[in-house]
């Protein structure tokens, strides 16, 4: 991080530097974020530990016809389920495993992120999300996803400068935004205009090279802001606002979101801080189906942005990161308290593939714990925000109190998630709902690039190609 931040000038051809040093004049004298890190050298636990190994269960697959036999590697990691090694399956007994949607099967090896779906737990690099929330930040969280390691405060000054300096945005890719209509999605802008940095920054997309990918990492984490506010601005047809690199992370967002040319916007440190808890609870989430998305697409080897645009593409739909937006959808439709029964009659009885938006969730089964620090979240900031009786928020808690005493969802194992309340807070804080889940998208980004490198720094990286059940015609003649 320390290189990158003090990379020569040669190492950002594509002009933000030049953009910078042009707007800015001397960029060394542009001060820091306001809540730089105090605290000394961290005493990082660097002690050799035991990533994996085989475990003491040992498992057998045999073919009940044949009689053959063949035992299955079976490998322990630190914490969690065993995994069966399945590999030699096909090499042994011809045979494929069937697991549409992955409900039983582990993709990858990772160190990042830990959820144990019946405890409630989730943790960071081995830090509980509670404790992340209380005393970290986003860009702390940011760093600790990427490097495994919570920064000290001169790594984290590092990171936050070498941040600051990629936050803005090629003025040919700005121009891209004018090809779309007022009304497009944000979400299809920016997946389109993520995809397009693959056309900026060809000197550093080497894959193979540290530094390159370090580079691209800052790059997305940087500039997805400014994307994300670009899009939002287009479709109000104002004008754009450039990052200023005098705030930290959430407050230039809310910055670039909200602030005119033609009037001073001072940025409301309780809307910001709210904003940087959202962007901890959203940073990763394991091998969810839009960061497997990305390492999948990554995996063939393709220019990252391009892995990551795809990230941002299917973290679009309803039943991943687009649920906070039809949440928010779904409560104004059902509009008041006394039309719950009946919507959840609906639900249960699925008509018309209705669904509790918001609720239930593949590994939680249990409660979502970042669902429970967001509701506590929303009961603090609505009262800030003196809207303490916010009608969607009310309305939100008693939905979410009649589902839980109710056997459909106590039999499913249905509990809110992330997504139950992210958007009423969103709302508060005057974000559209057309743009909730670009929000998402802006704080998953650090996710997405840990994975990424991490999947790329593997040496036994293969490129994801799965098998499957053919259930289709048989060999026959065109006549
Ligand atoms: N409302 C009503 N019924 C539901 C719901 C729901 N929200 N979620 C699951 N069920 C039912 C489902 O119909 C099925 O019932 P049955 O056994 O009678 O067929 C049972 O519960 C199991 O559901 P599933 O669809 O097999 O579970 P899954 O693990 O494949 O899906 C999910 C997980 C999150 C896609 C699903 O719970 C859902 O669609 N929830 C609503 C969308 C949502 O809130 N998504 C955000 C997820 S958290 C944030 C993120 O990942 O980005």
């Amino acid at each position: 991080v320390r290189a990158l931040a003090d990379a020569p000038r040669k190492v950002d051809v594509d002009g933000d530097r030049r953009a910078h040093s042009h707007i800015l004049g001397d960029a060394t004298q542009v001060s820091l974020p306001v809540w730089s890190r105090v605290t000394g050298s961290r005493n990082h636990d660097r002690q050799a530990i035991e990533w994996k190994r085989m475990s003491n269960d040992k498992y057998q697959l045999k073919n009940l016809t044949t009689g053959k036999t063949s035992d299955l590697e079976t490998l322990s990691g630190t914490v969690g389920p065993d995994v069966i090694n399945i590999g030699s399956l096909w090499r042994d007994h011809g045979v494929f495993t069937f697991d549409p949607g992955f409900l039983a099967t582990a993709s990858t090896e990772s160190r990042i992120t830990f959820i144990d779906g019946d405890a409630g737990t989730l943790l960071y690099r081995g830090y509980p999300i509670e404790q992340l929330a209380e005393q970290s930040n986003f860009l702390e969280v940011s760093y600790l996803l990427l490097k495994g390691e919570l920064p000290d405060a001169a790594e984290l000054d590092s990171f936050k400068h070498s941040i600051t300096r990629h936050t803005m945005m090629n003025q040919s890719l700005a121009r891209l935004y004018s090809g779309f209509h007022h009304n497009a999605h944000p979400m299809a802008m920016v997946a389109a205009i993520v995809a397009s940095l693959a056309a900026f920054y060809h000197d550093t997309t080497n894959i193979n090279d540290d530094r390159h990918r370090e580079i691209f990492s800052h790059r997305i984490i940087a500039k997805l802001p400014t994307i994300a506010a670009a899009a939002y601005k287009h479709a109000l047809g104002q004008p754009f606002v450039y990052p200023r690199n005098d705030l930290d992370y959430c407050s230039n967002m809310l910055h670039m979101l909200f602030s005119v040319p033609c009037e001073p916007y001072t940025v409301d440190p309780l809307h910001a801080k709210a904003l940087d808890l959202l962007f901890i609870l959203h940073a990763d989430h394991e091998q969810n189906a839009s960061t497997s998305t990305v390492r999948l697409a990554g995996s063939t080897g393709c220019n990252p942005y391009a892995a990551i645009s795809a990230g941002v593409s299917a973290l679009w739909g309803p039943a991943h990161g687009g649920a906070n937006e039809a949440v928010l959808d779904m409560l104004e439709k059902i509009g008041d308290v006394s039309k719950v029964p009946e919507f959840l009659t609906r639900v249960k009885d699925k008509a018309g593939g209705v669904r509790l938006m918001g609720f239930g969730h593949r590994v939680y089964k249990n409660f979502d714990p970042r669902a429970t620090i967001i509701r506590e979240m929303c009961h603090q900031v609505l009262a800030k925000l003196g809207q303490a009786n916010n009608p969607l928020f009310e309305l939100a808690l008693r939905l979410e109190e009649i589902a839980l005493k109710d056997e459909y969802f106590i039999s499913r194992k249905l509990y809110p998630n992330v997504d139950f309340y992210s958007g009423i807070i969103y709302r508060a804080l005057g974000i559209p709902h057309s743009m909730f889940t670009v929000m998402f998208a802006i704080a998953r980004s650090a996710g997405w690039v840990a994975h990424w490198q991490e999947m790329i720094a593997d040496p036994e990286m293969k490129i994801a190609r799965p098998r499957q059940l053919y259930t289709g015609p048989v060999k026959r003649d065109y006549v």
